[in-house]
């Protein structure tokens, strides 16, 4: 099988997966990295890797549709099976999800349902929780809303800073991200409703 990362940011989930390749963890082929922002070191892990590193600028598009439409000529090109979006800060338009139906994965650094949106560990952090930690989940329309595929759970301790929470959630992430794929990859994840089986 033969995959695509959409991201906008630093690219360490990327990276994470890339190791899992390398490792035979990950028994798919990543055949490009797609970015919306110029300057992200995605792009950078990408290169590193010898993977095709393109960069999409949303501003040459009249709008979402538009631009989903280039990012999905690129995976198309690419031959591409299935969409990893790792820290990818966009929404995804119903014209890119009935083209890959149930084969867009994200990552979310919070427990879901709680703390969706854009500024989930810090607003973990300031409510307080006791629990927290990263959510595999299928993409649909609706932000951070698809069937739950992997979910772990991380103890906040009283001397736990923003900043050390979000180290363990990263962990976290680096972990269950290339499992999730794993398990897409061999065919083992059965959507049914808003429940994912592991077979
Ligand atoms: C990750 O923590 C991911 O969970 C988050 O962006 C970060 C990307 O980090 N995604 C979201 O908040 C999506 N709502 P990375 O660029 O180092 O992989």
């Amino acid at each position: 099988m033969n995959f695509a990362v959409l991201a906008s940011g630093k690219g360490s989930n990327l990276k994470a997966m890339i190791d899992a390749i390398r490792n035979g963890q990950i028994k798919a082929e990543l055949k490009v990295v797609i970015s919306d922002k110029k300057e992200a070191f995605c792009l950078e892990h990408a290169r590193k890797a010898l993977i095709p590193a393109i960069f999409i600028d949303p501003k040459d598009f009249k709008d979402r549709e538009a631009f989903d439409k280039a990012v999905i000529d690129c995976l198309v090109k690419h031959q591409v099976d299935f969409v990893v979006l790792a820290g990818y800060m966009r929404l995804l338009s119903s014209f890119f999800l009935k083209q890959y139906p149930n084969k867009v994965l994200n990552i979310h650094p919070a427990l879901l349902p709680s703390f969706k949106g854009t500024h989930a560990i810090q607003e973990a952090f300031d409510y307080g929780v006791k629990l927290t930690g990263p959510t595999v989940h299928f993409v649909t329309e609706a932000m951070d809303e698809g069937p739950i595929i992997l979910q772990e759970a991380i103890e906040i301790k009283p001397k736990d800073t923003l900043e050390s929470m979000a180290e363990k959630i990263h962990n976290a992430e680096h972990k269950i991200y290339p499992q999730a794929i794993d398990l897409f990859v061999r065919g083992k994840l059965k959507v049914e409703g808003r429940k994912v089986i592991v077979l």
